[in-house]
């Protein structure tokens, strides 16, 4: 398609090279993710970024080969597909608020019958799971998940890492406990192991940050996948997707992401954020390094100084 460079990206490759160094030099990393021992031992050392401009350029810098988990940042990808595929009527089973509460607590179900805050934690996103599922073999529901981030991605390469994907499974307690008590409710319609293998599955999707960046451009892009040309969903579907983003995205961090950054952003355990700078670009950044939220320190840090010397914040 004919597609004409922005000037919002003027000068943007020099910004990803400074703040790449600036995070290369920092000793306060974070830790990763303990509770899943496949992701425990990634070296927090690394750390990349990539921005895909709504104009069709993608810039990056630091360690951009290297293709890590993007574990809750799929969220956002199986929200999008369900709401595709069933549209508003799954709004009657998950809700829009944040939760201010741990990504994998059980604290408000309890309270709220069974049904999640948002489709941003585990036992929203595990709801989501469900309605994707429909009574379907897992195997069909994981396949149609991944030809839709390929589709997103335009990237036919982009793969399960079956390693992490095990390892979830092996150490999912607590998310057998959420889907468990949600089904107690009569709110999942599938069988429990069927839920969790789509589930722990999408959150094993492994991808490097340029891929990522642009799978999450249809966000910034008014519902529209600039690279391909294609309509992925409506710019009003994209706008309340952007919304969540923001309130949501970051668990009980979200108030203090929306602070410091000012962006639409989803998190991962992985050490992933991909964030929304709407109408200009989609930003990924990576480093495995968590704060004691379970967001990533430096890729926070690094959207901060982005934010700051782009001035695009929404706010
Ligand atoms: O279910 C889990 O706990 C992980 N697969 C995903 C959690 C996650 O990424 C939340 N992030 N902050």
């Amino acid at each position: 398609m004919n597609i004409h460079r922005s000037s919002e990206l003027d000068g943007i490759q020099d910004i990803l090279d400074e703040i790449a160094a600036a995070m290369a030099s920092r000793t306060d990393r974070g830790k990763a993710a303990g509770y899943i021992p496949e992701l425990a031992c990634v070296d927090t050392g690394q750390f990349a970024i990539a921005v895909a401009g709504v104009d069709g350029q993608v810039f990056c810098g630091g360690d951009v080969g290297t293709p890590f988990s993007i574990q809750s940042v799929s969220k956002v990808f199986t929200l999008t597909l369900a709401l595709g595929k069933l549209g508003d009527t799954i709004w009657s089973r998950v809700g829009r608020e944040p939760s201010g509460n741990a990504f994998n607590s059980i604290m408000q179900l309890e309270h709220e019958k069974g049904r999640p805050r948002n489709p941003f934690i585990n036992a929203g996103a595990i709801t989501v799971a469900d309605l994707i599922l429909a009574g379907h073999a897992p195997r069909e529901a994981i396949g149609e998940i991944i030809r839709f981030v390929r589709f997103l991605a335009d990237d036919e390469t982009i793969a399960i890492d079956e390693k992490v994907a095990r390892s979830e499974l092996d150490h999912g307690d607590r998310n057998a406990s959420l889907a468990h008590f949600m089904r107690s409710f009569g709110r999942l319609d599938n069988p429990v192991d069927h839920v969790l293998g789509v589930y722990f599955h999408h959150c094993a999707l492994a991808m490097t940050c340029r891929q990522l960046a642009v799978s999450g451009l249809y966000l910034a892009a008014g519902g529209m996948n600039p690279m391909t040309g294609t309509r992925v969903i409506s710019a009003e579907r994209a706008r309340r997707i952007n919304a969540l983003m923001l309130t949501c995205g970051h668990y009980d961090g979200s108030g203090e992401f929306a602070y410091r950054v000012g962006l639409p952003g989803k998190s991962g355990v992985g050490g992933a954020i991909l964030a929304v700078a709407p109408g200009k670009a989609a930003i990924a950044v990576w480093s495995p390094g968590l704060d004691p939220v379970g967001n990533s320190k430096l890729g926070a840090e690094a959207l901060e100084m982005l934010a700051q010397r782009t001035g695009w914040s929404v706010f």
